[in-house]
């Protein structure tokens, strides 16, 4: 692994707990039963992210991505005191990304500016539609006023750089009702839309009594119609999902893509680590289960060196997400392989239309990114140890 170099190193935080399970729902969230139990989780999370930082000898990090689950069921002293541990163990890039994920209906009056003042820079709002009945439909805690409400208090603390997640191909929803779900968000001036198509997980209650959902040629119109639009209200589409003004494109979320480095701190964590001089890339994995989780010792952190075969399907499963795909140097530096080791599933793939090829980049065609799984299938392992379908669900971080 000559060429395997060290990339920047991301920190990704898990906060387990929502208010309520939705539906639809397979991130390791878990409906909150009593009281949360906000200091014993913390101080788990700083021995957590203590024991990792000195593993990764002085790196600094990129970004910051508290994720849930629900991380704004936790107060912004707790929020503070992460931060403060990562700046002290750690150090950090000037400027540092710090995303705080947000459920509209835990937002409590001025909590904004709190945040803000913890360290949080950037704030990612389950907003999901803005239609009464959708809402009720996937089972969320919120009307659209509260996220109408927490928007204009983002704006307020100064936090106007802010992320809008919004899904679509929603029960009984049509064409102008998904439009019109678009046209709500952007009348609250964020600066990234995430615009994600309902589906149906595995596990989930939605999954086992499916509502009545848009056909797979009415959710690609969707698509396509609030693409447009995003794009002439100045939102260009960087990624599968998302959708940003100039400059505001998510830094920690890119991080993953370009197949960056990143440590996975709390319950259920992915963690990815490049040790160039090993010539070795490793995941980690924490305990899933949060009651697991704060039981566990450090060492209970599990680590697995990815194997050399399996890092070309995992490089793309991250890289052709993104609408500029990705240069052949940022593939021989980040999987220490040579490029031949991926130049026949790229020429299959430009031959099946789902690849373009073009100024020293590749990335996905409009076909290709409409059917991702597709492209990404010409990357497994020749003999695969795990499953198509397990390989495509595994190794991506939980992202929003
Ligand atoms: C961890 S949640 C975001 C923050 C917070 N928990 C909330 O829901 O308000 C990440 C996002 O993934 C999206 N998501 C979750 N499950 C999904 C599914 N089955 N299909 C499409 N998008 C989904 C939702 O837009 C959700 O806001
Ligand atoms: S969508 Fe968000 S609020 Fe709903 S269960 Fe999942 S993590 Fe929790």
């Amino acid at each position: 692994m000559a060429e395997l170099r060290t990339p920047p190193l991301a920190l990704y935080v898990h906060f387990p707990w929502c208010v309520r399970k939705c539906p639809y729902c397979d991130f390791n969230s878990h409906a909150l039963q009593g009281e949360l139990p906000a200091q014993p989780y913390l101080a788990r999370l700083l021995r957590d992210l203590e024991a990792q930082a000195a593993s990764v000898g002085g790196r600094q990090l990129s970004s910051v991505f508290c994720g849930g689950g629900t991380p704004s069921l936790f107060p912004p002293a707790a929020i503070g005191r992460l931060l403060e541990a990562a700046h002290a163990l750690l150090g950090c890039a000037p400027g540092l990304e710090v995303t705080l994920e947000a459920n509209p209906g835990t937002i409590e009056r001025g909590v904004f500016s709190e945040y803000r003042a913890a360290g949080v820079t950037r704030v990612s709002l389950g907003a999901q539609s803005f239609a009464a009945a959708s809402l009720a439909a996937l089972g969320r805690i919120h009307s659209p006023a509260e996220t109408q409400r927490a928007a204009a208090e983002l704006h307020a603390a100064g936090l106007a750089n802010f992320n809008l997640d919004l899904m679509y191909a929603l029960p009984q929803q049509d064409r102008a009702g998904a439009l019109l779900d678009v046209e709500q968000a952007l009348a609250l001036a964020p600066a990234h839309i995430s615009h994600y198509q309902l589906t149906l997980e595995p596990g989930t209650l939605f999954a086992a009594q499916p509502p009545p959902l848009p056909d797979e040629d009415l959710a690609a119109a969707m698509l396509h119609e609030c693409a447009a639009r995003l794009a002439t209200a100045g939102f260009a589409r960087y990624e599968v999902s998302g959708y940003a003004q100039r400059g505001a494109q998510c830094r920690h979320n890119l991080n993953y893509w370009n197949f960056g480095d990143y440590l996975g701190v709390g319950a259920g964590a992915h963690g990815k680590l490049t040790h160039a001089a090993r010539g070795l890339i490793e995941r980690t994995t924490q305990w899933r289960e949060p009651r697991r989780y704060l039981a566990a010792a450090d060492s209970e952190l599990q680590r697995r060196a990815v194997a050399r075969n399996e890092l070309p399907f995992e490089f793309m499963l991250n890289a052709l997400r993104l609408v500029d795909g990705f240069a052949a140097d940022t593939f021989i530096t980040r999987t220490g392989l040579s490029w031949q080791a991926v130049t026949a599933p790229l020429q299959r793939a430009a031959a099946r239309g789902l690849l373009v090829a073009a100024a020293g980049r590749y990335r996905p065609s409009e076909r290709g990114l409409q059917f991702l799984n597709d492209l990404l299938l010409e990357f497994l392992p020749q003999n695969p140890e795990k499953s198509a379908d397990s390989a495509l669900s595994m190794a991506t971080p939980e992202v929003s």
